[in-house]
């Protein structure tokens, strides 16, 4: 049996980049050691971090004036790292069109309570269920503020943004876990870009930061550790970096270079997510949560039968079949298929066959 895994984080990993990593587990390039066991200083490791980074620069267009960090503490850490950093006393505003944005704002109150910046919601769309984006007047917002904080993909809603709101000259920085390399963006438009690696990059334990250099610090953060200053200029390596994850996240860019790189990663996401998006479209049976088609996301498509009953059978049933991890997040309910770079079009081929089938017996 196939399985089809539609998680939305660990989520699944481009098959080439796996058999890779077996066929090296035990003696990486004739080193006679494996690479969970080699040093972070080592020439090895060396030449591994150095090839992430530069395909990632490659991949995403990143320009010189913009540092990359393999930092720790997940995409959530970053949550307090940015304010920490960026924010020196100054207004920073929350775009929140999602859990995880809320998160972020949240992170942020908590830690104006110790240290003077002021954090400000600039909208939400929270009393909708996050179901669309939420929209601002950029006349509101400060032109001395430190930043605009906001997740390009809601993981957990479904909606995107996918062409960047005018922030009246305020950096924006993006929480872009979700659709990192999923879908092309000019790095330039923001000030700052993180993700965590679990859903398009690699393994947990690792995340990207890619920050214009004059954003960094010329003051040290309360902790060397959660210094992006610090962190730039150690090369990541200011303790003991997830050697193991930035590995597997080096051979996942080389994949999506083989793939064509961004642009063609984004193709056959629209492809693959348009065909899941027009049966749910033309189904009297499954609904869309997300209203909006222009704020669909192509990374998670979430979507619920005509009742919470229906919906508890349809992943009852889906799951021994192969598709795994479909149910949706129960803030949402109903069912998510993420979407991510390395998911297979014929699972989506497959899921559609399924859902045609479960409609027919039980509409
Ligand atoms: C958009 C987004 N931001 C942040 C997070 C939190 O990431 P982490 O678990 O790496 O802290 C997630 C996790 O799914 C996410 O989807």
């Amino acid at each position: 049996m196939t399985i089809y895994n539609f998680s939305a984080g660990p989520a699944v990993l481009p098959k080439p980049v796996l058999e890779k990593a077996q066929a090296e587990l035990l003696d990486y390039q004739g080193s006679g050691m494996s690479v969970l066991e080699m040093s972070h200083r080592s020439k090895e490791f060396d030449k591994i971090i150095k090839d992430a980074e530069s395909l990632l620069r490659e991949l995403m267009g990143i320009p010189d004036n913009y540092r990359v960090l393999f930092l720790q503490g997940g995409a959530s850490l970053q949550f307090t790292m940015i304010p920490l950093n960026l924010a020196k006393g100054r207004k920073a505003y929350y775009l929140v069109g999602g859990s995880w944005g809320k998160k972020a704002y949240t992170e942020a109150v908590k830690l104006s309570k110790t240290i003077p910046f002021e954090p400000i919601l600039l909208a939400s769309t929270e009393d909708t269920v996050y179901d669309h984006i939420p929209e601002f007047d950029a006349k509101d917002i400060d032109p001395d503020a430190a930043y605009v904080h906001l997740t390009t993909n809601n993981t957990i809603e479904g909606t995107s943004v996918y062409n960047l709101p005018d922030t009246n000259g305020v950096p924006i920085v993006a929480d872009m876990s979700s659709n990192i390399l999923a879908v092309r963006y000019n790095v330039e438009d923001f000030g700052m870009i993180y993700a965590g690696a679990q859903k398009n990059i690699g393994p947990a334990g690792v995340v990207v930061a890619i920050i214009r250099e004059d954003l960094l610090n010329d003051e040290p953060a309360l902790s060397a550790m959660l210094d992006y200053r610090i962190q730039a200029d150690a090369g990541s390596l200011y303790n003991t970096p997830p050697a193991y994850s930035i590995y597997i996240a080096k051979m996942v860019f080389e994949w999506v270079k083989e793939m064509g790189g961004v642009d063609e990663m984004e193709k056959i996401n629209r492809e693959k997510s348009g065909l899941l998006y027009d049966f749910i479209e033309q189904s009297d049976f499954y609904t869309s949560p997300v209203k909006n088609p222009k704020d669909r996301s192509v990374a998670n498509v979430p979507f619920v039968t005509p009742s919470k009953e229906l919906d508890a059978k349809f992943v009852a049933e889906a799951t021994p079949l192969g598709f795994k991890n479909i149910k949706g997040h129960r803030s949402v309910g109903g069912m998510r298929a993420s979407l991510y770079n390395a998911f297979p079009r014929q699972g989506v081929l497959d899921l559609i066959d399924f859902m045609k089938k479960f409609e027919a017996e039980n509409s």
